[in-house]
């Protein structure tokens, strides 16, 4: 039984994506987006052995706590899941099960010095590989009010207005004073929003929004997405299954609507597994992170 060190991450779905990846002894497992091996070591202990997992992931921290995999004989892959993706089909390889469980990780979220959340202060960073020069101080530094305000519409779904005010707040706050830290970017927004709403009540922190818009644009979490899609079929065999977990709008309508485009036929490459999205429970206290989560699958013809 492969078990972690401890436990940094609780995988989300997890019996969900037991059923649907559905393991056989011998087969080859992908995991794209390996974390802290929660999918991977319950995948692994069914297939029969970590030798036949391939493990990738970007944060060097995730790829450190999956040592004991590679010991057992997992193939580690620190790089982007596009990248990735490339460097296994030019090698010809080919698996049976491959998942992406897109998104953060927990310990991305608590640690502050990784920068990801405002309930830890810590420097403007967001970067899930550190190799990475573009950190979320850049954006936001940086960026023009025009890209500012895309990247607020477009990735923090902010309505127009508000996306507007906040990304000329910023480019007015900084020709004084830069923004460094994850608590000064959040009480910025947090008060030039209460201006806006003269005070509402909200349920989630105003900043919210604007850090995931932030972190999508840092990552480039959706053009990894939009771009890998397309090629996985290249790496599966005949029977293949995927799985992909989201946590948001925007990553669901790309996977949702590629998976329809591309099952949908008698030449689609796929066969649908999952009619409508397995959710993750509203209800889970333990595990936040699951509340968001949607499960989509397709087996490969
Ligand atoms: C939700 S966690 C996965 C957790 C994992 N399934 C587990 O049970 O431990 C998402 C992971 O994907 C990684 N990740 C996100 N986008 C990535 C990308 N484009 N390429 C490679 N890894 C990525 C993050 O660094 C993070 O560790």
């Amino acid at each position: 039984m492969t078990t972690p060190p401890q436990q940094l991450h609780i995988p989300v779905l997890l019996s969900d994506v037991l059923a649907l990846l559905n393991p056989g002894n011998g087969e080859r497992y992908l995991d794209l987006t390996a974390g802290y091996g929660g999918h991977a070591r319950r995948i692994i202990d069914r297939i029969g052995g970590a030798k036949y997992a391939a493990l990738c992931d970007r944060d060097d921290y995730a790829i450190d706590h999956l040592a004991d995999l590679a010991e057992h004989g997992a193939t580690l892959i620190h790089q982007d899941y596009l990248s990735a993706t490339r460097q296994l089909i030019d090698d010809e390889q080919t698996f049976d099960m491959i998942l992406l469980d897109l998104g953060v990780s927990s310990p991305q979220l608590d640690q502050g010095d990784r920068g990801f959340s405002f309930s830890h202060d810590g420097p403007l960073d967001m970067r899930m590989d550190r190799r990475q020069t573009l950190t979320a101080a850049d954006v936001v530094n940086r960026y023009s009010e025009d890209k500012l305000i895309d990247i607020f519409r477009n990735y923090g779904e902010i309505n127009i207005g508000i996306a507007r005010a906040l990304a000329r707040m910023i480019v007015l706050r900084r020709r004084k004073q830069r923004f460094d830290s994850t608590n000064d970017l959040a009480e910025a927004i947090r008060i030039k929003i209460g201006e806006l709403d003269h005070g509402k009540y909200h349920k989630v922190h105003p900043a919210t929004q604007a850090f995931q818009a932030l972190r999508i644009e840092v990552n480039d979490e959706l053009g990894q997405l939009q771009r890998t899609l397309p090629l996985l079929s290249r790496l599966l065999n005949h029977g293949g299954r995927l799985a992909i977990i989201t946590f948001h709008s925007l990553e669901d309508r790309i996977v949702k609507d590629f998976l329809r485009d591309r099952s949908d036929g008698l030449d689609a490459p796929y066969t649908l597994l999952t009619k409508k999205p397995i959710a993750g429970n509203i209800n889970d206290d333990s595990n936040p992170r699951a509340r968001s989560a949607k499960l989509r699958a397709v087996c490969k013809k």
